[in-house]
């Protein structure tokens, strides 16, 4: 099964094509990713920017995609696109065009959520069986699901306050560092010392697996302003004992999310890893070690997997697609769309008559 998925919710343009074989495993054909420069100037996600860049290059990174696959519209199975959540401008560009090659191609539409996407990534990368914990960290999202099947999912622990790679990002804001700030943030760490500045690791030892990062990321810029003005080696300083922290604080949370999973769902098969943040090099070895202790297997998709591409959207097309699970052409873009799909609403009972 050939599925071509595009991906613009944020300010990557990008666009794939996966096979997916009857025996569930899947191999990449093709994967085409173009991040948007222009951000960059103003130290964040500009929606508007992001729209228009997305009109202006999708049609282009689509066609690449399908050349390098060595594919022809034809050939395809199944047109996957990210339909939320994300920039709603973003989301309309990449879900019309789908629609548009979905239509005139007569294939199926896949309306996929993005979310959906991070937290399947792992079984085309390493064939991962249900259930298994997924530990999701990117720019908007902190949560540890529990993945019992394709759209079964279940919350086991959330942020209150900030996202993990939002907190990275106000980090590197601070210290003056570029846009996106966590690599950022990681290549200061390395040659910075985390024992110079004792940074609070807020929620480590509670019993319930939810995070918050707002009093770390407070605690930082505190420290930051105390010291001013920064020199190179107070930037890797205070970079080290962030990511120090961070990491103590996500291995806790995911010692007790590993802990709850089984309360309820028995043994996972694996604890996966996922999203942006997930391609930090040090973060990975922490929660590499804790699973081991824990006799947990980890999987860690490769970096370039984690942050957002159109593979990822392409193959939770595809496994929607192997169980039925299209989506018509009227399907809306959704800036909002939790991954745990709420239940279906109570119908409004017809008002008594009087
Ligand atoms: O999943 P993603 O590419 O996009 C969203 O869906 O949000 O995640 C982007 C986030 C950004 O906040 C970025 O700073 C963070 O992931 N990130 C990292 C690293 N690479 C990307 N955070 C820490 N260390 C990294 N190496
Ligand atoms: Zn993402």
């Amino acid at each position: 099964m050939l599925v071509l998925g595009i991906e613009t919710t944020c300010d990557e343009t990008a666009a794939a094509v996966v096979r997916r074989r009857d025996d569930g495993s899947g191999e990449i054909a093709s994967n085409v990713v173009l991040s948007q420069a222009a951000h960059a100037a103003y130290g964040g996600v500009v929606p508007e920017i992001a729209a228009r860049a997305h009109v202006e290059v999708l049609d282009l990174v689509v066609a690449k995609a399908m050349v390098e696959a060595e594919l022809n519209f034809q050939q395809l199975d199944g047109i996957a696109a990210a339909a939320g959540p994300g920039l709603i401008g973003g989301v309309i560009v990449g879900l019309t065009t789908a629609k548009a090659i979905a239509l005139v191609t007569e294939k199926p539409l896949i309306a996929v959520n993005h979310l959906e996407a991070h937290a399947l990534t792992a079984r085309l990368t390493h064939n991962t069986a249900f259930p298994y914990c997924l530990f999701l960290a990117s720019g908007g999202h902190t949560q540890i699901v529990a993945v019992i099947g394709v759209g079964e999912y279940v919350l086991i622990g959330t942020t209150r306050d900030d996202a993990l790679g939002e907190a990275f990002d106000k980090t590197a804001k601070v210290l003056g560092l570029p846009y996106p700030g966590g690599p950022e943030v990681e290549i200061e760490a390395a040659r910075g010392d985390p024992s110079r500045f004792a940074l609070p690791r807020p929620m480590v030892d509670r019993p319930e697996p939810d995070f918050s990062l707002s009093g770390l990321k407070t605690a930082l810029r505190l420290e930051a302003e105390r010291i001013a003005p920064l020199t190179e080696q107070d930037v890797a300083d205070l970079c080290a004992a962030f990511q120090a922290a961070v990491i103590e604080i996500v291995t806790d949370r995911l010692r007790v999310g590993l802990r709850v999973f089984r309360e309820r769902f028995g043994r996972p098969t694996a604890l996966v890893i996922a999203g942006g943040v997930a391609a930090n090099q040090e973060m990975r070895s922490g929660i590499a070690r804790m699973a081991a202790s824990l006799g947990t297997p980890l999987v860690a998709p490769p970096a370039s997997l984690c942050t957002d591409n159109g593979a990822i959207i392409a193959w939770a097309g595809a496994e929607r697609l192997a169980r039925g699970l299209t989506d018509t052409l009227d399907a809306s873009p959704r800036p909002r769309w939790p991954l745990q799909a709420p239940p279906p609403a109570p119908p409004i009972a017809p008002p008594e008559a009087q």
